[in-house]
């Protein structure tokens, strides 16, 4: 056990208690982060004559080498230490002596790690867009592709009117859009520095906070030393965030699965994206979209888990808040995981084109429009939508589609129908009446993938406004 406390004790630590309170384990994951803090904070001190130029560079250099030695496996993070803070002062002092006792001065853990977590949160905010952007452009790829692919539309999950699959996917378009920008919303608020802020009071250094801050790449130094240490709002919006894009990311797993059962066959999931029975050999399981589904329960837990560890605790900081970080780093992993993968899915499913079509034209989805077709020959809608209805019954009884009754059937539900009622509730004829914007007809859909086009084109997220 090598801890950074201890003067004021005359007894050690209880081993199960050790183990309890300690969070190497996990908050190792802050190596490269704390070291960047640490480097910019020993400048500030360096610049403001606390520390001397030459202590500095001791331990910039010191810092660099104990990284490097990790990232080359020649240095291990063990339990020796309680967490990673600890394990970087101790071995900074190893190598670069007095110096290195110098790197806390006017800092605190608790400032210290709230660092490292807005630090790793605003990688990861940015790692996230960039595959919720993946995501979007391989959405805009398969809408350009399949224009005049039709498929039913449901409501109920029962067939309602014809749609095509380039209007399918642009639903899954506006959320994964929503989510990026979502993205956007929460770095532009979480990204502001808590370095400075010392265990809860600040400090009587004349720290330059302002310095540190544009060191990291924040806009600006965070204004309250207690709420500093003791913020946790940007992971709850982050995880908030990232439930919801699980839970789209779920719901399109639900209609993958489905759309891959025997009775849909409406996609073809590529071979390297399902698995097998271990006693039915005629099985391939859509597996990936499955586990999605699942682990969406598992990241709402996480972000649950945070709110509820955060509800009673008094200001500043206190210990339940390192419960914020497995939480977290669960809630990241898996929804990069289920995000970077169900893309790639995505990218290789093949859409059965003709099940798809045979579909929606087997489903009375054009039974709106043959209403609508009545209407405009003159009958009121109530009356065409019973006549239609009748019609759809008489169909039933028979085992066909509305189209394949012969002119005369249709006449002896109503006078009004004409050669015409044919090319009028064609698939083709009802995609491409829907034409006010948000709609299916490829000229309404041309002018919205334009606009998605220039959506992923102008897409930036904080800094790199400014590159
Ligand atoms: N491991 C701790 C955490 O994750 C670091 C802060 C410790 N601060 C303290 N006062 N014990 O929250």
């Amino acid at each position: 056990m090598a801890q950074l406390w201890g003067g004021r004790f005359t007894g050690s630590i209880n081993e199960l208690a050790w183990n309890f309170n300690a969070s190497i384990s996990f908050d190792k994951r802050f190596l490269e982060v704390d070291v960047a803090g640490s480097k910019a904070h020993a400048t500030m001190l360096a610049a403001k004559g606390i520390i001397t130029e030459q202590e500095k560079n001791q331990i910039l250099d010191g810092l660099d080498s104990i990284l490097r030695d990790v990232q080359a496996g020649n240095l291990e993070i063990t339990t020796k230490y309680e967490d990673i803070h600890s394990f970087l002062e101790a071995n900074l002092i190893e190598r670069v002596g007095d110096a290195g006792k110098k790197v806390h001065t006017g800092r605190s853990r608790n400032d210290q790690v709230a660092l490292d977590m807005r630090l790793y949160a605003r990688s990861e905010v940015l790692h996230m867009s960039d595959l919720l952007l993946n995501m979007l452009k391989c959405l805009s790829g398969i809408m350009k592709d399949n224009l005049t692919t039709y498929m039913p539309g449901f409501t109920h999950l029962q067939k309602a009117q014809p749609v095509t699959l380039a209007h399918h996917l642009g639903a899954y378009f506006e959320m994964f859009k929503r989510d990026a920008l979502r993205m956007k919303d929460i770095y532009e608020r979480m990204n502001y520095c808590p370095l400075g802020a010392g265990a809860l009071a600040g400090t009587t250094y004349p720290l330059d906070r302002e310095y540190t801050s544009e060191l990291l790449g924040f806009y600006g130094p965070t204004l309250n030393s207690m709420d500093s240490v003791s913020d946790r709002d940007y992971l709850i919006e982050f995880m908030s965030a990232l439930s919801t894009i699980m839970m789209h990311l779920s719901r399109f797993s639900e209609e993958v699965i489905i759309w891959n059962s025997n009775e849909y066959r409406f996609v073809t999931i590529d071979d390297a994206y399902s698995t097998g029975s271990s006693i039915m050999p005629q099985k391939k399981n859509p597996d990936i979209a499955e586990l999605v589904r699942g682990k969406t329960g598992r990241v709402y837990g996480d972000l649950m888990s945070l709110l509820t560890t955060m509800k009673g605790i008094p200001l500043a900081y206190n210990k339940d808040m390192q419960e914020d970080k497995e939480a977290f780093f669960d809630a990241i992993d898996n929804t990069s995981n289920c995000l970077a993968l169900f893309t790639d899915m995505l990218a290789t499913i093949k859409f059965n084109k003709d099940a798809m079509m045979e579909s929606a034209k087997m489903g009375f989805t054009n039974a709106t429009d043959a209403a609508d077709y009545l209407v405009n020959k003159g009958m009121p809608f109530r009356d065409a939508h019973s006549v239609i209805g009748r019609l759809v019954l008489g169909c039933i009884d028979k085992s066909c589609a509305i189209d394949d009754l012969s002119l005369e059937e249709l006449k002896s539900y109503s006078e009004l129908f004409e050669e015409d009622i044919y090319e009028a509730i064609s698939l083709e004829t009802c995609v491409n009446k829907r034409i006010t914007i948000g709609g299916p007809s490829p000229i309404v859909m041309k002018k919205v993938i334009a606009s998605n086009d220039r959506f992923i084109e102008e897409y930036s997220i904080g800094n790199d406004k400014e590159e």
